[in-house]
C-alpha cells in the first residue's frame, strides 16, 4: 500500500505526499488513556501512522478503536493490518450515524489525522460539529497542523474553528521530527450549547445589565 500513489490519485482527499512519521503519531495519541475501556475514534486513518500507537495503548486499557476512513483501499488495508480495529469505509462528517450503527453514543478520545486544508467552511463545520456531539464532557478532540502553514488563513480558520467549540485548545510544542514538522492541537471541554441557547444567554445577560444601568 503507497501512501503517495494515493496521493497522486486524489491529492485534495489525502492532502499530504507521505504518512505521518512516529514522533508525531506518538504526540497525537497520547490522550489515549491506558486504563478503563475508552471509545476511541479516529478520523482519517490512511495507512495507519496514528493507529499502531492507539492500538498499543488499547492492549493495556481494553478500549474500543473505530477507524472512519474515506478511501476504500486505505480502509482496506487498515482493516487487514489491524483486525482489532473496526474501520468504516466512510466519511467523518457522518460520525454520529457511523457510531449510532454501533450503539456507542459518546466518545472518550477523538483523533484526527484529515487534511483541513482542503475542506470547505461546510465540511469543516459538519465533521466538527459531530465530534462536538458525540465527545464525552471529559473527552478529548487532537488534530494536527503543519508549522510552515500555521499562519495561513486555512489554518487560522481551523484554529478559530476549534476554539469556538472547545474551552480549551492547547497547542503542543513543535514536531521537528515529523516531516515536514507539525503541531498537535489538543482540545478539551466540547462546548454544546447551540447558537440559539448561546444567543439567549447572551440577551438574558444583558437585560440583567441593562436593569443594573438603571437603578
Ligand atoms: C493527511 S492523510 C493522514 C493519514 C494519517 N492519519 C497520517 O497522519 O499519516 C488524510 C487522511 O484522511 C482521509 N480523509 C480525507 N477526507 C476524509 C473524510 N471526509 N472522511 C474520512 N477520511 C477522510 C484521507 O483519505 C487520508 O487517509
Amino acid at each position: 500500500m503507497s501512501f503517495f500513489v494515493e496521493f497522486m490519485r486524489n491529492p485534495m482527499t489525502v492532502g499530504a505526499v507521505q504518512a505521518s512519521g512516529s514522533a508525531l503519531a506518538e504526540v497525537a495519541t497520547a490522550t489515549v488513556p491506558a486504563t478503563g475501556s475508552p471509545v476511541v475514534v479516529e478520523l482519517g486513518p490512511g495507512t495507519g501512522a496514528f493507529t499502531a500507537p492507539v492500538q498499543r495503548r488499547l492492549a493495556v486499557s481494553g478500549g474500543r478503536h473505530i477507524a472512519i476512513e474515506l478511501n476504500p483501499r486505505f480502509a482496506t488495508h487498515l482493516a487487514t493490518r489491524y483486525p482489532a480495529v473496526d474501520v468504516v469505509t466512510a466519511n467523518a462528517a457522518a460520525l454520529r450515524e457511523v457510531l449510532a450503527q454501533r450503539g456507542v453514543d459518546q466518545v472518550d478520545v477523538v483523533i484526527s489525522g484529515l487534511p483541513w486544508a482542503a475542506f470547505d467552511q461546510k465540511l469543516r463545520h459538519d465533521v466538527l460539529s459531530e465530534v462536538v456531539a458525540v465527545m464525552h464532557p471529559a473527552g478529548v478532540f487532537t488534530t494536527f497542523a503543519y508549522v510552515h502553514a500555521r499562519w495561513s488563513p486555512p489554518a487560522q480558520r481551523l484554529l478559530r474553528s476549534l476554539q469556538s467549540r472547545f474551552e480549551e485548545v492547547v497547542v503542543s510544542r513543535t514536531v521537528w521530527r515529523n516531516l515536514p514538522p507539525a503541531l498537535v492541537y489538543f482540545c478539551r471541554r466540547p462546548i454544546t450549547v447551540t447558537a440559539e441557547q448561546r444567543y439567549e444567554s447572551v440577551v438574558a445577560a444583558s437585560g440583567s445589565a441593562g436593569g443594573q444601568a438603571s437603578r
